[in-house]
């Protein structure tokens, strides 16, 4: 069975698609059988795996309508990295969804085939708290995984998606967990980031990863290569701050659930 997990933070750029796809690729590199889900209409991650989204005919939006999922999955063999692509469609969906039965269940149901075939699932959500975030956090049956930007103000926005959180867990999904939160685009030479990473903690205790992602250059220049981190530059510090959450993820799920 895999796990499900979704990238959210309603806060736009704080590197969700990022962790998506450099996270997947070396849980993929290590073994797992890995599926990121594009859930985002601007179909960053679909784009940064190499993928041209205007091309895109089959991908989240078909699945959503009540299409087979499986039959949309595009395989990076190079990577063996599975990607449910999105296209600019997928923004119609939020729209043509609402009044629909059970339309915050529609990812969680197309998913559901799928769950043997892979070790994670990864869900790109796109930075809101719409009808699509929320079919992410429904599929996302082990949790969220919740990046946060090292920066001023990052604590703020976070409130916002606690309620959204406690929303879905009190009327659709009482099950919701946090799985943890990442922080990215720590800058080492400001003392603002380590008092973020300190204020982080303090609100999340026992929930935040360990690795931290600095702010790289090598991360943001990867996606115009269409490639992620392990292929475009894997001894960046980038490189190694995702190959170690990978493997702090991967060793967590193994103590939570002993084989
Ligand atoms: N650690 C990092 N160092 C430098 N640049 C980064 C880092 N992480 C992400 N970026 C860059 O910052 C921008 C935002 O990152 P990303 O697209 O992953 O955020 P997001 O949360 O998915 O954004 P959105 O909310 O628009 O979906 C991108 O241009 C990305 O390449
Ligand atoms: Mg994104």
């Amino acid at each position: 069975m895999a796990h499900v997990y979704a990238l959210v933070n309603q806060k736009g750029g704080v590197g969700k698609t990022t962790t998506a796809i450099n996270l997947g690729a070396y849980l993929a590199h290590l073994g797992q059988r890995v599926l990121v889900v594009d859930l985002d209409p601007q179909a960053n991650a679909t784009s940064s795996l190499g993928v041209d989204k205007n091309a895109v005919t089959s991908g989240t939006y078909e699945a959503l309508s009540g299409g087979s999922a499986a039959a949309s999955i595009l395989m990076n063999e190079r990577l063996k990295l599975a990607l449910l692509p999105s296209s600019p469609a997928l923004a119609g969906a939020e729209v043509e969804l609402v009044g629909e039965e059970r339309r915050e269940q529609r990812l969680k149901q197309a998913l559901q085939p799928l769950t043997a075939r892979y070790d994670y699932i990864l869900i790109d959500c796109p930075p809101s708290l719409g009808l699509l975030t929320v079919n992410g956090l429904i599929a996302a049956k082990d949790g969220a995984l919740v990046p946060v930007q090292c920066e001023y103000l990052a604590l703020e926005g976070l409130g916002l998606l606690t309620q959204t959180i406690q929303r879905v867990r009190q009327s659709l999904y009482p099950g919701l967990k946090v799985r943890g939160v990442v922080l990215t685009m720590f800058d080492p030479r400001t003392n603002l980031s380590t008092d973020v990473v300190t204020e982080v903690n303090r609100h999340f205790p026992g929930q935040v990863f360990k690795a931290i992602v600095p702010r790289s250059i090598r991360l943001a220049e990867a996606p115009s290569y269409g490639l992620p981190i392990l292929a475009y530059a894997p001894s960046s510090v980038g490189a190694q701050a995702y190959e170690a959450l990978a493997r702090e993820l991967l060793r967590g799920d193994r103590a939570r659930q002993p084989s």
